[in-house]
């Protein structure tokens, strides 16, 4: 019986390389359908981020990331050059604060209190207020990884909450205002330049090292990337758009555009669907939003293997008669996370000790030999099928922009921490892109780690818009 079940789960959610191809063209519809209007199912952000780093840029920045996991403030110093003692472009000073669980559905003043209250601890404990004051401010970056809508570098107005994010009075409204204000309230001494995508930083901060660096991608809580963009391509902007020109009158040539494609096939037109996604998305937030990611993002992999176990345990299958000795987590939502089947995955200790102990942890359940090779299989399937879709929205940056070779920089827990991630990756990005006859150290295009793109990436961009800006005045 329960072989059969894990027959029916390879067929649910193996995608096939055919269908990852069917999926990629869709996707690239979609991109492209982003790049021509407002308001479509993947937003195409336009960032103001007109070019990559040339390697030189400098200055001392504070930046703050508020991503979904944690809030992290860094003091980053650019040398613009790697420096003869540690051979390193840049120093980083960082504070990482948990974010309280609570706040992820509490209103726009009690996160912003939060967020200012994180920097004035930060700018106090680092000395810095005797260096910055109100005549001279120091500059600050601001990751925000979240859909925003920006019309200039230093605004950016909420579309929608991610990542089962759900504070009130935030959608719709400017979060670079909402901070200012509160940084205002509290006379801190800060200058906010720009607000970024985790992962335009994520590229931005790649290349300051690495002039081979084509997209950034994130593949963490969510899953989202970007890329930069010729502006004849992004036809939603017309080309006499004053923001657009340099100082010399010209047009600028390139842009990075923020995909935000995780919020891809939200129509549900080419995802095959299982019933764990329909039920995950029912239960979210924001139903109908973000189909992609809640298939393939870490958020999401550990709660797709708690429904498989809810759902075997159920018809009797694993865990017999032991569920009532357990301490009720495995009924709990989201109580497994993405480290939990990496774990599985991972575990090279005798008789996996480790897996077990884990369980037992976690659940306070007790696994059976037969059920351990069953949990395995199961995270490998989640974990394989994740892999292989978030290939393809890279695979259709590639086709749509005819890139054909040069460094995808990631970064996110998924990307970094699941072990075979970025092998499955490239595997399928083979598949789709056709590179299987080249041997496998030979990709043209390749996953790499990304640079500290929340806190390099952001201060790099507030170094490259303050440079700009010196060329107006
Ligand atoms: C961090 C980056 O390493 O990864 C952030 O600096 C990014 O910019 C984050 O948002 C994403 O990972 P996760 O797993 O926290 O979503
Ligand atoms: C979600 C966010 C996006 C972010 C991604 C990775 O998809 O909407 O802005 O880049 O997660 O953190």
């Amino acid at each position: 019986q329960l072989e059969k079940e894990l027959e029916r789960l390879d067929k649910e959610l193996w995608i096939s390389s055919e269908k990852l191809k069917e999926i990629v063209r869709r996707f690239q519809e979609e991109l492209d359908e982003g790049l021509a209007k407002d308001d479509q199912n993947i937003p195409m952000n336009v960032t103001w981020v007109h070019s990559l780093p040339t390697g030189k840029e400098k200055g001392t920045f504070l930046t703050i990331d508020l991503g979904g996991t944690n809030l992290r403030v860094c003091k980053v110093t650019l040398h613009g050059e790697t420096t003869k003692d540690n051979n390193k472009r840049y120093e980083i000073d960082q504070e990482q604060y948990k974010f309280p669980n609570s706040i992820k559905s509490t209103h726009a003043d009690e996160l912003w209190t939060h967020v200012a209250e994180k920097l004035e601890d930060f700018i106090e404990n680092k000395g810095l207020a005797k260096e910055y004051n109100d005549k001279k401010k120091m500059p600050l970056g601001f990751c925000f990884s979240y859909p925003a809508m920006q019309d200039r570098i230093d605004h950016a107005v909420l579309q929608r909450w991610t990542k089962g994010f759900d504070i009130d009075g935030v959608e719709g409204h400017d979060v670079a205002d909402q901070l200012r204000a509160k940084i205002e309230e509290r006379k801190l001494p800060l200058d906010l330049i720009c607000v970024i995508n985790d992962t335009v930083g994520a590229m931005v901060a790649s290349a300051y090292n690495d002039p081979a660096t084509i997209i950034g991608g994130i593949f963490g809580t969510g899953c989202n990337a970007a890329y930069m963009s010729s502006i004849s391509s992004i036809k939603k902007l017309s080309p006499d758009d004053e923001r657009l020109k340099d100082k010399n009158g010209n047009t600028r040539p390139r842009m990075a555009i923020n995909c935000e494609y995780g919020a891809f096939d939200n129509a549900r037109k080419v995802l095959p669907l299982t019933k764990y996604d329909v039920q995950i998305d029912e239960e979210s937030p924001r139903p109908g939003q973000q189909m992609f990611e809640k298939l393939s993002a870490g958020l999401y992999l550990g709660e797709i293997f708690r429904l498989i176990l809810v759902e075997l345990t159920d018809r009797g299958l694993i865990f017999v008669d032991q569920e009532k000795n357990g301490n009720g987590k495995l009924r709990e939502g989201y109580s497994i996370d993405t480290g939990f089947l990496s774990q599985i995955e991972n575990d090279e200790t005798k008789d996996f000790a480790d897996t077990r102990a884990m369980f037992k942890d976690v659940l306070g359940l007790d696994v059976a030999d037969e059920e351990l090779d069953v949990f395995q299989r199961v995270a490998k399937l989640i974990a394989v099928r994740g892999a292989r879709l978030c290939a393809c929205g890279v695979a259709a940056i590639c086709l749509e922009e005819g890139i054909t070779k040069g460094h995808v920089a990631a970064d996110g827990s998924v990307a970094n921490k699941h072990p075979h991630f970025k092998k499955r990756w490239a595997k399928a990005l083979d598949q789709i892109l056709g590179f299987d006859s080249v041997g496998e150290d030979q990709d043209p295009i390749v996953i790499t780690s990304a640079d500290d793109g929340s806190g390099v990436g952001c201060a790099i961009i507030a170094a490259m818009e303050m440079e700009d800006r010196l060329q107006w005045q």
